[in-house]
């Protein structure tokens, strides 16, 4: 039997503090992994060398997947950069003290935040034509912009292929330094792969680029219990474009910009609940496990249909079950009023002495987790916990009190 202990090694490769620490700060809490994060960017890197590519690729993290500038510290520590999309994001970086490198990607900017990126120098990819016009006028070199190549051009962000003429009507002898795509979330292999083949059919229309932003959504596996096969297949991914990069004739100096979100942080994060509770209602086929943990802690779960691992230990910290198909079907609550308000949209199977006080942990939920918790139904925030390399723990963002809303109301 495991111990809470080891199971979150293996989750969040950390020993021994984790069931200390969380009696110490309690739940909900979020725990993350500092060494996962390294780990997520090494392999990526590991497959982008393995094809020669290394120098060529470069890493931009987006912040929103979770804005926690402590997690974007260990990302600047690595020399990955940061995708950010408005002005507050970066208000946030730098209120913390950070240098990452930073590249906005944004939808259409007013003249005032475009100037603001422009006055500190920031890279933006120009997501419209009228920002592209504003930046043609302020007679900026350097030009990057954001393209929809989805074939039915339909993408909310972007400039559409139509509007090439006027582009390059625009840019006149201007050189267009960079383009941006974004294939859209968890896309997989085969998705990617296509879409970085219409990318690589831009550098016709612009052989003037010098950077190719493939952008990220490459797609990470929740259901899968190998972890190495939950990431993305970055080896194929860099096989192609190396082989891609020969068939298109590509020059040496275009240099490629990737920005998973999900890819490098989803399994760095866990988030731990306790057991209040646990009832069979008459006339169902499934137990109601109650847990002090709501759905607006990390409404995308629910809101996305997303259906997490789970695991469950007594309050000692040991695991109360191996395997989940020996479990009951049960549903798990949250402890608000809302009639949805389950943590995850699907039935999880709970081991049959499980009780009171015991622990549910819902891994990978390092990306789109607690960066989206809701102020609604007045939940206090929960704790978030950075378990650092060199077995220290950390607190990344305190919990809310119970009076706290993440709305700031004068008095
Ligand atoms: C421009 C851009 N880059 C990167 C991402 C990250 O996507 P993922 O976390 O699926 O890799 C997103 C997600 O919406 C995005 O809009």
């Amino acid at each position: 039997m495991s111990s809470l202990a080891t199971y979150t090694e293996t989750m969040i490769m950390h020993p021994s503090i984790p069931t200390r620490v969380i009696r110490t700060v309690g739940t909900p809490s979020f725990i993350y992994s500092e060494e996962t994060i390294v780990r997520n960017v090494s392999k990526i890197r590991e497959a982008a060398e393995r094809h020669g590519l290394a120098d060529r690729v470069h890493l931009s993290v987006p912040y929103f997947v979770n804005s926690n500038p402590h997690l974007f510290k260990i990302l600047e520590g690595l020399g990955a950069g940061a995708t950010i999309q408005n002005v507050e994001e970066n208000e946030q970086l730098e209120e913390f003290g950070l240098n990452i490198p930073r590249i906005v990607s944004p939808t259409h900017l007013s003249d005032k935040d475009l100037d603001y990126f422009l006055a500190r120098g920031i890279p933006i990819n120009l997501a419209t034509l009228s920002n592209l016009e504003r930046a043609v006028e302020l007679n900026l070199n350097g030009l990057r912009l954001r393209i929809d190549i989805f074939p039915d051009q339909d993408q909310r962000h972007g400039i559409k292929l139509l509007d090439f003429p006027r582009v390059k009507e625009l840019l006149g002898n201007r050189k267009l330094k960079g383009i941006h795509v974004y294939p859209g979330t968890s896309s997989d292999l085969e998705a990617c792969l296509r879409f970085q083949k219409r990318a690589l059919g831009l550098l016709k229309e612009f052989p003037s680029i010098t950077e190719l932003n493939l952008g990220g959504g490459f797609s990470f596996d929740y259901q899968e219990k190998d972890n190495e096969k939950q990431h993305f297949d970055w080896v194929a991914y860099f096989g192609r474009l190396k082989e891609r990069i020969a068939s298109f004739k590509m020059k040496e100096d275009v240099n490629f910009v990737l920005e998973p979100g999900r890819d490098i942080l989803a399994d760095s994060g866990v988030l731990v609940l306790r057991v209040t509770g646990m009832e069979k209602p008459s006339g169902k086929n499934y137990h109601e496990v109650y847990t002090d943990g709501s759905y607006v802690l990390m409404p995308s779960a629910m809101l996305k249909g997303r259906q997490h691992q789970v695991a469950f230990f007594d309050a000692d910290g040991y695991e109360l079950r191996e395997e989940d198909q020996d479990g009951l079907p049960a549903k798990l609550n949250g402890n608000t009023t809302l009639s949805s308000d389950r943590i995850l949209p699907g039935i999880v199977y709970i081991p049959p002495t499980i009780k009171t006080g015991d622990y549910v942990i819902i891994r990978d939920v390092g990306s789109y987790g607690a960066t989206q918790h809701l102020e609604f139904l007045n939940k206090a925030p929960a704790i978030e916990m950075l378990a650092k390399t060199g077995n220290s723990m950390e607190v990344i963002s305190r919990r809310g009190s119970l009076t706290d809303k993440t709305r700031n109301i004068p008095k």
